[in-house]
C-alpha cells in the first residue's frame, strides 16, 4: 500500500492488517476471504469493533486482563503525566512509581517482601525458575533445581514456561524442552474418575499426596519449587477441592521446596480477594502476577518474593557472582507501576473486591440455573469473577463435548454481541470449557445480558 493513512480510514486499517498483521493464536486462512476483527474502543464492560458493533465484553480484553474495564481516564492521565516527567530508566535504578507500588503491592501480601518488575506473565515466571536453579547452585552444588508443575496448568509461552506446561495440545510441536521440569496429576474432582486410585472422600488431600509421590520418586533432595496457579485459568477454571492447599504446603515445607504461586490470572482481583492463593491461607516463598496489574493499560509483571529467598542473593557480597544477575529491559518502564497504582486505587475507590464476590456468587447461581435448563453442562465452578462451565455429552460418562461444538457456543454468542472464552487448543480432547471473566466492574445487568446470550447460545448449539 502506498501513502499515508488515518485512523479513521478504517478500510485502510483492515488492509494494512491482513497485509502485515500475524495475530496471535490464530490460523490466518480464513482472512482471506473475511475481514480480521479490529477493536476500535472500549469503554466499561463494553468494545467496539471496526464495523462500528458494540460487544458484551465477558473475559475482560480476552484474555482476563482489564480488570478496572475500558476508558479509565484517571489510569491513562496518571500514566501520561509520568511519562513526561520520566518514562525510562534501566531497573538497576529505582523510580518513583517503582517505589510507590511496590509498598502498595506488599502491603496486600503479608508476608512477602520484594517486587522484581518485568513485562509478561512468562517472563516473571522465567525470573523465578532462575531464582530456583540458582539457589540451587548457591546452596546444593546445583542438585536441587527440579521445578514441578501441574497437569493442565499454564505458566506462560517461552520454551521454559512450556517445559513447564501441563497443556499438551499447547506444548505441541514446541519441543524439545527445557530439562528439569517434572509433572504432577491435576486435582480436578470432577474428573477424578480418570484417575487411578482416587478415593471418594477426602480427594483433595490424595490429590496433594500424588504430589509428595513425585517428589520421593524423584528425590526430595532434587526438587527445588513448586509452581502452581491458585485456581487453574486456561486449563478448565480449575477451583482446589478441599483440603488440597494445607496438604500442598506441609509436602512443600518437610521436604524444603519453594511454593511458587502463579497468579497471573488470579492476581489482582480476579477471584474476590487481592491474590488467589489468600483463599486458601497459602503462605508462599513467590509470587508471579501479570494481566490484572494495570488491567492492560501498561505493560507490567512482577516476581514478588520473601525477604527469606531475597536474602539468598545477598548472603555472600564479596563473591561476583552470588546476586541474581537477570534483567528485563521493559522492567524499567515507569508507566507499568504508574497504572498499577491507579488501578489499585480504584479497585479500593469502587470496592471491587466486593463486587467481585457478590457479582461471581450470582454469576454462579445465574450459570447453576443454565445447567438445570441444559444436561450438557456438567459442571459449574469458579471463585469470584472468574467461572467455567465445562460441557460433557452425558452427565454420568462426563464424556467431553467437542470443541467445535464449544468452539460454535462462544461463536454464536459473539454474533449476538457478547464475548465469551472456551478453553481452546489446550487439552487433548478435554478443551470442553466455557469460560467467564468480565471485568470487576460487572453489575447485575451485565451479567443477565451476559447469561441470556449464553442461554439463547444453546439453545441453538444443543437444543
Ligand atoms: C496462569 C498463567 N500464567 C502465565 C501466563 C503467561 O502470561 P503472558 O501471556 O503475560 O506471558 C498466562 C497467560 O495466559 C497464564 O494464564
Amino acid at each position: 500500500m502506498d501513502g499515508t493513512f488515518n485512523e479513521n480510514d478504517i478500510s485502510r486499517i483492515v488492509e494494512a492488517d491482513r497485509a502485515h498483521i500475524w495475530h496471535h493464536l490464530s490460523q490466518h486462512k480464513p482472512y482471506e476471504t473475511t475481514d480480521p476483527r479490529i477493536i476500535v474502543e472500549g469503554k466499561g464492560m463494553r468494545v467496539w469493533d471496526q464495523t462500528g458493533k458494540e460487544h458484551l465484553d465477558a473475559v475482560s480484553g480476552g484474555v482476563w486482563t482489564v480488570n478496572v474495564g475500558y476508558g479509565r481516564e484517571s489510569i491513562a492521565n496518571a500514566v501520561r503525566d509520568q511519562l513526561v516527567k520520566l518514562n525510562y530508566f534501566a531497573g538497576s535504578a529505582g523510580s518513583i512509581p517503582g517505589s510507590i507500588f511496590a509498598e502498595k503491592l506488599i502491603e496486600k501480601m503479608p508476608g512477602m517482601s520484594r517486587v522484581y518488575y518485568c513485562n509478561s506473565g512468562s517472563e516473571a515466571n522465567e525470573k523465578g525458575f532462575k531464582m530456583v536453579r540458582q539457589i540451587a547452585h548457591k546452596r546444593y552444588g546445583g542438585k536441587k533445581h527440579k521445578i514441578l508443575y501441574r497437569d493442565r496448568d499454564y505458566h506462560g509461552t517461552t520454551i521454559a514456561c512450556l517445559s513447564a506446561g501441563g497443556q499438551d495440545e499447547r506444548n505441541a510441536q514446541y519441543g524439545p524442552f527445557t530439562d528439569g521440569f517434572v509433572r504432577v496429576p491435576h486435582c480436578l474432582e470432577y474428573r477424578k474418575f480418570e484417575q487411578d486410585g482416587a478415593p471418594d472422600e477426602n480427594y483433595g488431600v490424595w490429590a496433594a499426596d500424588q504430589i509428595e509421590k513425585v517428589i520421593l520418586a524423584e528425590g526430595p533432595d532434587t526438587v527445588g519449587a513448586l509452581c502452581l496457579e491458585p485456581v487453574t485459568a486456561g486449563g478448565g477454571v480449575i477451583t482446589p477441592p478441599d483440603g488440597y492447599w494445607d496438604r500442598v504446603q506441609e509436602i512443600c515445607r518437610k521436604y524444603d521446596i519453594l511454593l511458587h504461586i502463579d497468579e497471573v490470572v488470579c492476581g489482582v482481583g480476579r477471584t474476590g480477594e487481592w491474590f488467589g492463593y489468600q483463599h486458601y491461607g497459602i503462605k508462599p516463598d513467590m509470587v508471579t502476577m501479570a494481566k490484572g496489574v494495570a488491567s492492560g493499560y501498561a505493560a507490567i509483571a512482577c516476581l514478588v518474593t520473601t525477604e527469606e529467598v531475597f536474602n539468598m542473593f545477598k548472603d555472600d557480597a564479596a563473591d561476583p557472582m552470588n546476586y541474581f544477575r537477570d534483567i528485563s529491559t521493559f522492567g524499567g518502564c515507569t508507566a507499568g507501576p504508574t497504572a498499577g497504582i491507579e488501578n489499585m486505587a480504584i479497585i479500593e475507590r469502587e470496592n471491587l473486591l466486593q463486587n467481585t464476590t457478590d457479582m461471581g456468587n450470582y454469576m454462579l447461581e445465574q450459570l447453576e440455573e443454565l445447567s438445570d435448563k441444559y444436561s450438557v453442562i456438567g459442571q459449574v465452578r469458579g471463585k469470584g469473577l472468574f467461572l467455567g462451565a465445562e460441557l460433557v455429552e452425558d452427565r454420568t460418562t462426563r464424556v467431553p463435548v467437542a470443541e467445535k461444538l464449544v468452539q460454535a457456543v462462544v461463536a454464536d454468542c459473539m454474533a449476538q454481541g457478547v464475548i465469551i472464552g472456551a478453553t481452546n487448543r489446550s487439552l487433548p480432547g478435554k478443551n470442553n470449557t466455557l469460560c467467564f471473566s468480565p471485568a470487576l466492574i460487572a453489575k447485575k445487568d451485565d451479567i443477565d445480558e451476559i447469561i441470556t446470550a449464553v442461554d439463547n447460545a444453546m439453545g441453538r448449539v444443543f437444543g
